[in-house]
């Protein structure tokens, strides 16, 4: 038999096979058990010692050489047929996906629009700030002068770009700011709620460098304490799904505010879990206070006709709280399986 007529009859074939199913039929007919080449080695048997080196060498060329270039074929033919059937698809991207595949909107997201919507019903506008904030809106206004220990409470990120009285820009500690903001561009009576992001140098499984707050600020001639606490109280019960919330205030310290106080939740601990509302612990959730009408005046605003109340909440842990997270950073490192588990459906907020 011979192997360079049956080498190129097989190269001629695979030439013309066009699809994996004709290049693995070849691939049978020529190596496979019963194969030609196959066969062609059977017969070095009956050869004679000089014979078959010479006839075994040329198969095994030939089978070699075969081997090598179904392989490549195999591979052209594959990127050709993939490329064909590409340039023939197009893909839609204007349509709409799937109800199945719609994505999930952050559980930080979801508190972020509860919270607009319950304050909202109050009669609260949303009001909003930069993320870099002068030292005068984020500190100096609010009465937390230069070398005030409450400035070490809140160290931040500084710019190296200066503002206009020569000091460095910071990363908001706080959504504070934005009551300097609102207090110096509106008249009373003023009735704003800010959420956003706020930053400081923190990290642990409770705190994070970047995180959220909404504050809170009513301005008006009447405003008191008792008025702060009873939104404070509501806005919890409805946040929080609990008629009965057992809730109290301490007194408390801030610059901004006077007198102040800080709100803590009850809860117990129930099969290992948090139960909300009830028990003898407390969870602190936010501060808050009547305007220190050095504030006021601040905002070149005149603290013996007008008086109001602020208060500032941290919106990653009332999320916590709510849904029984436990690592405030599992909500900022954009494992998708995690907010698969976690997040909610857009059709149920
Ligand atoms: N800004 C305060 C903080 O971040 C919270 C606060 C806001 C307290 C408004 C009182 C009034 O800790």
């Amino acid at each position: 038999m011979d192997v360079s007529k049956v080498l190129k009859e097989a190269l001629s074939e695979l030439e013309k096979s066009n699809n994996d199913d004709s290049i693995q039929s070849l691939r049978v007919k020529y190596l496979g058990k019963k194969g030609l080449i196959t066969d062609l080695l059977k017969s070095l048997k009956d050869l004679s010692v000089e014979d078959k080196k010479k006839f075994g060498a040329s198969v095994n060329l030939a089978k070699e050489e075969l081997l090598k270039k179904i392989n490549t074929h195999s591979l052209e033919i594959n990127k050709k047929n993939i490329n064909e059937k590409l340039s023939k698809e197009s893909i839609d991207i204007t349509f709409p996906p799937p109800i199945s595949q719609l994505g999930k909107l952050h559980p930080i997201s979801k508190t972020y629009k509860e919270v607009i919507d319950i304050f909202g019903n109050m009669g609260f506008s949303v009001a909003e700030g930069p993320d870099i904030e002068t030292d005068f809106n984020n500190f100096t206004a609010l009465n937390i002068p230069e070398d005030h220990p409450a400035r070490e409470m809140q160290d931040t990120f500084y710019l190296n770009e200066k503002d206009e009285l020569d000091k460095p820009f910071v990363l908001r500690t706080h959504t504070s700011p934005v009551q300097i903001r609102t207090m110096m561009n509106t008249k009373p009576p003023i009735k704003i709620i800010a959420p956003g992001r706020t930053y400081r140098c923190d990290s642990d499984s409770t705190h994070s460098p970047m995180f959220h707050q909404v504050e809170g600020l009513l301005i008006n001639e009447d405003a008191n304490m008792g008025h702060l606490k009873g939104n404070l109280i509501n806005f919890c019960k409805d946040f929080f799904h609990i008629n009965d919330l057992k809730v109290r205030f301490r007194p408390s310290y801030f610059p901004f505010t006077e007198p102040s106080a800080e709100m803590d939740i009850a809860y117990s601990i129930v099969d290992n879990k948090i139960k909300l509302g009830e028990g003898d612990k407390w969870l602190e959730i936010l501060g808050c206070g009547m305007v220190n009408p050095k504030v006021i005046e601040n905002c070149k605003m005149d603290s013996s006709k007008f008086q109001g109340y602020a208060f500032g909440l941290g919106l990653d842990r009332i999320t916590m709280l709510k849904h029984g997270l436990t690592d405030i950073r599992s909500f900022f490192n954009g494992n998708n399986n995690w907010l698969k588990a976690n997040g909610f459906s857009l059709g149920r907020i």
